[in-house]
């Protein structure tokens, strides 16, 4: 039994083998159709969420599987103060899977420690959101042909961004990987992110000038001020319109470079670049999903 906290979890072998999964689900979803059948996954969210939580659903329904769970704490026990590790006992009389969000850093690796099923992380406070990495990977292999070789730009909130954590992580896993790392000072990059470039001999620059850093990028990875993590409301405000991507800042940006999002967007891309060919952050949803399907699929085969 195995579960999945953070990206590096998973090999860059087993990485591969998700993607060649998710490809073979897209060519063929009829062969999948019945994969999880009588099985169930659990979601307990108790922060907010769309495409996570709605993806994992979807995947498992795609897969034959049933779903149960929540999707804010409130309406769970946690209200009435019951801890993670006895939720995850409970759940795991229920369910043959859980996936899980909290606000508090570190409690899916907690849920992990007790649950008698396996336990995904779909997004711990600030720290890390592997299967939003999973949609991430496939996007760049899927629109670019490779992981390797690629200048990857991040922007905007990169002190509370999680999936930004997750994804450098990742990347930085393949050949001939760098990072341009833009945002405003006060939302740079924690430093054990720094520490586990610099110990890897990995290429980063860090700007606070969008624009100027824009003509190197091949992977553009935008992301919103994560409003809920500030402990002041007046910070967010002045620093959450820190950048925005408009069509005319493309100018000097390369034709093939990409533009991703994890979603949700504020107001980080103006909706002006949607009809542009180089905005794959829909794409991103969708990949997404496949992931997800993929990952139950070696969870739950692995575990049987
Ligand atoms: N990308 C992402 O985690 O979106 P949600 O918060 O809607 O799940």
């Amino acid at each position: 039994m195995r579960s999945i906290i953070s990206i590096t979890d998973l090999s860059p072998e087993e990485l591969g083998a998700l993607m060649a999964t998710a490809d073979d689900i897209i060519a063929r979803p009829q062969e999948y159709a019945e994969r999880m059948k009588h099985k169930k996954l659990a979601t307990l969210f108790y922060e907010p969420s769309t495409r996570t939580r709605l993806s994992f659903e979807a995947a498992m329904y795609e897969l034959g599987g049933q779903v149960i769970g929540f999707s804010e704490a409130a309406s769970s026990s946690a209200a009435k103060g019951e801890s993670v590790a006895d939720t995850v006992r409970t759940i795991s009389c229920y369910a043959d899977i859980i996936a899980m969000r909290h606000p508090k850093e570190g409690a899916p690796m907690v849920a992990a420690m007790n649950a008698s099923v396996p336990v995904i992380n779909s997004g711990d406070g600030g720290h890390n959101h592997p299967t939003q990495t999973l949609a991430d990977l496939y996007t760049i292999k899927r629109e670019k042909g490779h992981l390797d070789g690629l200048n990857v730009g991040v922007c905007g909130d990169l002190k509370f961004g999680r999936t930004v954590h997750s994804l450098i992580e990742a990347m930085s896993r393949y050949d001939g990987v760098q990072f341009t790392m833009i945002s405003p000072e006060e939302l740079k990059v924690p430093s054990y992110v720094k520490q586990h470039l610099k110990n890897r001999q990995i290429p980063y620059t860090q700007t606070t000038d969008f624009v100027s850093a824009l003509p190197q990028i091949d992977i553009l990875y935008m992301t919103r001020v994560q409003r809920e993590r500030f402990f002041n409301e007046d910070d967010y405000v002045r620093l959450k319109d820190s950048y925005v991507l408009t069509p005319q800042m493309l100018t000097g940006a390369k034709e093939d470079l990409i533009i991703m999002h994890p979603l949700p967007r504020v107001n980080e891309i103006s909706v002006a670049i949607d009809r542009d060919p180089r905005a794959c952050y829909f794409k991103q949803v969708l990949y997404g999903k496949y992931m997800r399907m993929a990952l139950i699929l070696m969870l739950l085969e692995e575990k049987r």
